[in-house]
């Protein structure tokens, strides 16, 4: 797997959710180098560890803002992290039986998901929360 570039394309336009991205993506790169070095994957487990540890937590925070601005596509939202969590469950039990060629094909499937997530599902939530802020910048300036 190569390295993977940050880029502006990337960006859903809220700084909160997108210093998160960046450091999702950070983190896979991480994963990325261990297990393409062929070495170390004894650390494998606990860097996909934090990897699922910081999704989740963002998760959260991406559900959290969803409710702050009465985000009407929260469910279907919701149920695709859901999916990304039980997705990662995989690669952590494959893991664990010391199966590191499924584990890295799931990974690999798994990041490029993960990035279709935030260009397409998140860069909506991003413009839902923006038209939001904008209509509250206009009614305070009213
Ligand atoms: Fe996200
Ligand atoms: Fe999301």
């Amino acid at each position: 797997m190569s390295t993977l570039e940050w880029q502006d394309r990337y960006s859903v336009g809220v700084d909160e959710i997108d210093s998160d991205h960046h450091e999702i993506v950070s983190i896979i790169n991480k994963l990325d180098e261990v297990m393409s070095s062929g070495k170390a994957r004894d650390g494998l487990p606990s860097i996909m560890g934090r990897l699922v540890d910081y999704t989740r937590d963002h998760f959260r925070r991406e559900e959290a803002l969803m409710a702050q601005y009465q985000y009407p596509e929260t469910d279907q939202h919701k149920e695709t992290h859901k999916k990304f969590i039980a997705e990662f469950g995989k690669i952590q039990a494959a893991l664990v039986r010391g199966n590191y060629a499924i584990s890295i094909t799931l990974f690999s499937l798994l990041r490029n998901w993960l990035i279709d997530h935030i260009m397409v599902v998140d860069r909506d939530l991003g413009k839902h929360i923006n038209h939001c802020k904008s209509v509250i910048g206009k009614n305070m300036a009213a």
